[in-house]
């Protein structure tokens, strides 16, 4: 049997619930905070991700799948979608519509990372990106609206963890400082950070290996370096998460592992998934408008891994499935025909209807409406057709009735009203 590649994964009806009901309630928010869809390809140009996320990152050294386009052009399967929405809002002349959008996207993302629990090589986010505001006051909201989601959402043992990554103006001070201790300590770090000390410095502090963390336990923070600029934008942030009373941590340690971000960065931590404990994740990326060639536009957002929030969620609060109204029990090729007019019209008029035509008895069929949890049955053999009617079973009460065919619909119509 040919078997799904490592590290994907089927999402079954049974965790659809979950799904569906995360998307609803984000969306939900999403829109109330002033969001709108936007749906982009999968497949983008390899170049636009190593000009966003940073070619000295684990995503675009070692992560993305890439393979030859037309042409000599290399294309990846979108690892994220920042980049894409970014590419969007300068292609499609969004900015000079209004420079203001707020954007949102759900959808797969693709990574090659070593699976594990919580960890996919196909994996789902929820993104909402902002364009063309600089105020603070829309880092506080992004992260009061995405708490206030999780909060809804009844998720248990959260935390906002905060820091702010500074400015070109004051990074280079930090990024040296960084640096000049991890060489003094360059014995100690794995081969990998060995070699990120000289390439890309702030990616050792993500890195997880015991030798490298407690290295990294006495490295510099970025807000000792922050210029005036930058620590006010951070201070505004912190006391309008304080207002609304959203808890969080400041992080110093917390860098994210893309190149694009600046100021205000973000994640939202559980306690409850193991090693992957990030379930959302975002910040500010002021310049990537402009470095991907479109004008001068700050920007901030944030990505929720909606693989993460399931697994959470199917813990602590699953979803029951929705069970069907009607299940129809025919007994008969004559009462099979005429059952099968009436579950397309039970359907179409929305009524959740299943129907068996494998022609099995009464019992059976009975059983499978059992397993079904259906709340009526109808039951039709070829005597109650011959009477013009059909039986109209109550699973709950078990009380039973016949109802003439031509008021069938009617009638469920009503007891399915009166019965919710
Ligand atoms: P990220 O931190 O790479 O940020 O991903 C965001 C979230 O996606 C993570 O917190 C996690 O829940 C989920 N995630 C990431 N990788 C995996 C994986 N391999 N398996 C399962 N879930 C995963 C970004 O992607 C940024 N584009 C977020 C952003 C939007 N920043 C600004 N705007």
């Amino acid at each position: 049997m040919i078997q799904l590649v490592r590290g994907f994964k089927d999402i079954l009806p049974d965790e659809i619930q979950t799904w569906k009901h995360i998307e609803k309630r984000a969306v939900a928010i999403l829109e109330a905070f002033g969001f709108r869809e936007i749906r982009l390809p999968l497949l983008e140009k390899t170049e636009l991700f190593k000009r966003s996320i940073g070619e000295y990152t684990d995503i675009v050294e070692k992560e993305m799948y890439t393979f030859p386009g037309s042409r000599e052009e290399l294309l990846t399967l979108r690892p994220e979608a920042t980049a894409s929405v970014v590419r969007a809002y300068i292609q499609q002349h969004m900015y000079a519509v209004d420079p203001v959008q707020k954007l949102f996207t759900i959808g797969p993302m693709f990574r090659k990372e070593r699976p594990q629990k919580g960890r996919y090589r196909q994996f789902y986010q929820i993104n909402a990106e902002v364009f063309g505001i600089a105020s603070p006051l829309i880092d506080a909201q992004l992260i009061v609206m995405l708490w206030a989601l999780f909060q809804q959402l009844e998720v248990a043992g959260l935390t906002v963890h905060i820091n702010s990554l500074g400015c070109p103006k004051c990074r280079p001070a930090f990024k040296q400082a960084l640096s000049d201790m991890l060489q003094a300590n360059a014995g100690d770090l794995c081969a990998d950070c060995q070699r990120r000390m000289r390439t890309n410095p702030l990616r050792v502090l993500d890195c997880k290996v015991p030798s490298c963390r407690k290295v990294i336990v006495n490295a510099p923070s970025m807000v000792d370096f922050l210029c005036e600029d930058c620590a006010r934008h951070f201070n505004t942030v912190t006391s309008s998460l304080e207002k609304q009373k959203v808890p969080y941590i400041l992080n110093h340690r917390l860098v994210r592992g893309l190149d694009y971000y600046c100021r205000t960065a973000f994640e939202i931590q559980t306690t409850e998934l193991g090693a992957q404990n990030a379930v959302a994740g975002g910040g500010r990326y002021d310049g990537l408008v402009e470095i991907l060639g479109g004008p001068s536009q700050p920007a901030i957002g944030f990505a929720i891994g909606l693989d993460r929030l399931a697994d959470l969620l199917k813990q602590s609060k699953p979803q029951k499935e929705s069970v069907p109204d009607v299940f129809i029990a025919c007994i008969g090729e004559t009462a099979q025909q005429q059952a099968f007019t009436w579950s397309c019209t039970l359907s179409l008029s929305g009524i959740k209807t299943e129907i068996d035509f494998t022609g099995k008895s009464l019992k059976a069929l009975m059983k499978r409406a059992d397993r079904l949890s259906a709340r009526f049955v109808l039951i039709a053999g070829d005597q109650e057709l011959k009477d013009g009617s059909v039986v109209v079973r109550n699973m709950e009460t078990k009380e039973q009735m016949p109802v003439p065919i031509e008021e069938m619909l009617d009638h469920i119509q009503q007891i399915l009203a009166t019965a919710s």
